[in-house]
């Protein structure tokens, strides 16, 4: 209840935004009707037509900080749409595809009522589509966006498979701009009159490295800057390999980094931590940029140990996922395509994200 009175007091034209996709908590219904109050009890508001209704979800790796806080805001979401608890399992892929496709076939086994897909492989996602359609059971992918052209078949065919996300070029022209929007004098602290950077990338089978890469670097061109790449590795979107890479990157490049960038949070929580054992200092012989807005990044951006990061709004997503799937079990249809928007996250707006997102 606190967190949505606080949401509410939030005024700012970005929260407003930010309502206006639906970036708010469980307790809040992304239609802007308030839901049950804590008090009478999210299930009494839910759809009792829906107690009954089996959903599989499978996420491509439990051990993903996003994707737990993506799971864990589906799952209380759906409870309070009106689905019973024992009737949504949500299985870990382990990062292997062969082991996400046994477990989609035990859900056509099962006879689930709609599936809900972060394919380990984006690639595999055609496989997964004509079996998932050839079973009669809708699906919504999340989180990794399959190909164009795999999405076009969904529209050819007419079928009921549709993909909920936010656009990954929209997060990488964020972070560019966060770091453009600093200023060369300040960011070029070896007066060569470039950007010096390194990348580091996270899981290539997810098209938002790909586009967080390039949009970055893209924003600060557009922003007429020179851009001088010392560095670029692939972290697949964990800490401890963007601590050892950047780690790596400080020691062949030393002074000449200026800008780090990381595709996603969790790596930019590694990258800070060998940034301070390298004795440098955020916001004064260094930047940081992150994405997805984890919980100790905004802290760190208030404080100043990490120069900005952009929300990936799981809430909106996780909404938006659920909701696509309650309309699928209903009996009607969705576009193809649901999208949301990313938040730049600076020290301007850090603790009205904070206060939202806690
Ligand atoms: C998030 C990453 C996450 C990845 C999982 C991205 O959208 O930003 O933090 O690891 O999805 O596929």
């Amino acid at each position: 209840m606190k967190k949505r009175i606080l949401a509410l007091l939030l005024a700012s034209a970005m929260v407003l935004s930010l309502a206006a996709c639906g970036g708010s908590k469980t307790d809040d219904k992304t239609d802007g009707t308030p839901a049950a109050t804590e008090e009478a009890g999210s299930k009494e508001a839910g759809d009792t037509a829906l107690a009954d209704k089996k959903v599989g979800v499978c996420i491509y790796q439990f051990a993903d900080n996003f994707m737990t806080l993506f799971r864990t805001e589906l799952e209380n979401y759906l409870v309070a749409q009106g689905f019973s608890k024992e009737n949504i399992k949500i299985m870990d892929g382990a990062n292997d595809q062969a082991t996400q496709s046994g477990q989609i076939d035990a859900f056509i086994a099962e006879g689930v009522d709609v599936l809900i897909i972060n394919p380990v492989n984006s690639s595999s996602a055609a496989t997964i589509t004509d079996k998932v359609v050839a079973a009669g059971i809708p699906l919504v992918y999340i989180n990794r966006e399959p190909a164009a052209e795999e999405e076009q078949r969904w529209a050819d065919n007419n079928w009921n498979v549709c993909y909920v996300g936010c656009d990954a070029r929209q997060s990488g022209t964020y972070q560019g701009e966060i770091i453009a929007d600093m200023g060369l004098e300040k960011i070029d602290l070896n007066g060569n009159g470039k950007v010096d950077y390194i990348m580091i990338e996270g899981d290539p089978e997810n098209v938002d490295a790909q586009y967080r890469t390039e949009f970055s670097i893209k924003a600060l061109k557009d922003a007429g800057l020179e851009v001088n790449c010392l560095d670029d590795q692939v972290g697949m979107w964990d800490q401890v390999k963007g601590q050892e890479l950047v780690g790596n990157a400080l020691s062949q490049h030393g002074n000449e980094i200026e800008v780090v960038f990381c595709n996603n949070d969790a790596m930019a929580l590694g990258a800070l931590q060998a940034i301070q054992t390298a004795g440098r200092t955020v916001g004064k012989d260094i930047f940081l940029v992150g994405v997805d807005a984890l919980t100790e990044v905004v802290e760190d951006v208030i404080e100043g140990t990490v120069s900005g990061t952009v929300f990936n709004d799981h809430f909106s997503q996780a909404h938006g996922a659920a909701d696509a799937a309650i309309k699928y079990v209903k009996g009607e249809t969705n576009e193809h395509y649901i999208g949301c928007d990313y938040v730049k996250v600076t020290s301007e707006n850090a603790q009205e994200i904070l206060d939202m997102i806690k």
